[in-house]
C-alpha cells in the first residue's frame, strides 16, 4: 500500500464528514447506488459472509411507507431525502456459504444455533452498515444512519416472505450543511484507549 492519505481525503471519509438531517434537490442515480455496493461489497465480514441485504427505497411510495413505520422526527427526514436505504441482515445467510466460503462448510456452525446467527448476523451486518456510509462518502455522498424505526413493522411491510430482518436505516443524498447539529465530542485517545 502507498503512503498515507491526504488530509483532504480524511476529510472527507472521517474528520469532516458529518451525519445529515437533509439534503439538496440533486438526485442520487440508480448507478452510484451499484457505485456503493461496488465497494462496500469488499469491505470483511466473518468467513466473507456478508449477511447485509439493502432496500434502497428511492420512489415517493416506498419512502413514504417507511417515513409511517419511522419515529416522527426521523419521518420527515425520510419523506424528503433523494433514496433512504433499509440495511437488513439475512437470517439464513449461511446458506450462501458455498458461495461465498467454499473453503469450508459453514453450515453446521450456524444451522440451528439461533444465539450464533443473531450474533453473526447483527455484527456483520452492522459492520457492512458501516462500509455502506464509508462508501458512500467515498463517492461524494452523505448519509444519515437511523435507528429510530418500528422494526417489526418494517420488517412486515418491506421483508414479507423472506428471512430477513431490519438491522437499521439511512438516508442518502447530498447533504444540506444547513440540517447539521454541532459536532458533538470525540475524545482524545486517552478517555477510550487503553494501550496493553
Ligand atoms: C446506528 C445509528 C442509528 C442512529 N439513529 C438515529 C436516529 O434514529 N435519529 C437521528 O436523528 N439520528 C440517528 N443517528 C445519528 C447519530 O446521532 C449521529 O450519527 C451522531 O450524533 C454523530 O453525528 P455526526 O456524524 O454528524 O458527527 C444514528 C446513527 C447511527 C450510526
Amino acid at each position: 500500500m502507498a503512503g498515507i492519505f491526504s488530509d483532504d481525503v480524511l476529510d472527507a471519509l472521517f474528520r469532516k464528514a458529518r451525519s445529515y438531517n437533509g439534503y439538496t434537490d440533486q438526485p442520487v442515480t440508480e448507478a452510484q447506488l451499484h457505485q456503493i455496493w461496488d465497494l462496500m461489497k469488499f469491505g470483511p465480514t466473518a468467513a466473507n459472509l456478508m449477511p447485509a441485504r439493502l432496500i434502497w427505497c428511492v420512489s415517493q411510495a416506498e419512502k413514504d411507507k417507511l417515513a409511517a413505520l419511522s419515529s416522527g422526527t426521523n419521518a420527515a427526514k425520510i419523506r424528503k431525502a433523494p433514496a433512504t436505504v433499509i440495511i437488513a441482515m439475512d437470517m439464513e445467510f449461511y446458506e450462501k456459504g458455498p458461495m461465498l466460503f467454499p473453503h469450508a462448510d459453514v453450515r453446521p456452525w450456524f444451522a440451528g444455533n439461533d444465539k450464533a446467527i443473531a450474533g453473526s448476523a447483527f455484527r456483520n451486518s452492522s459492520l457492512q452498515g458501516a462500509y455502506f456510509i464509508m462508501a458512500a462518502r467515498a463517492i461524494g455522498l452523505d448519509t444519515g444512519p437511523m435507528s429510530g424505526f418500528d422494526n417489526d413493522a418494517v420488517d412486515a411491510a418491506f421483508l414479507a416472505g423472506t428471512n430477513y430482518k431490519s438491522n437499521f436505516i439511512s438516508t442518502l443524498g447530498y447533504g444540506d450543511p444547513s440540517t447539521v447539529f454541532d459536532r458533538l465530542p470525540r475524545p482524545e485517545f486517552a478517555e477510550f484507549n487503553k494501550i496493553v
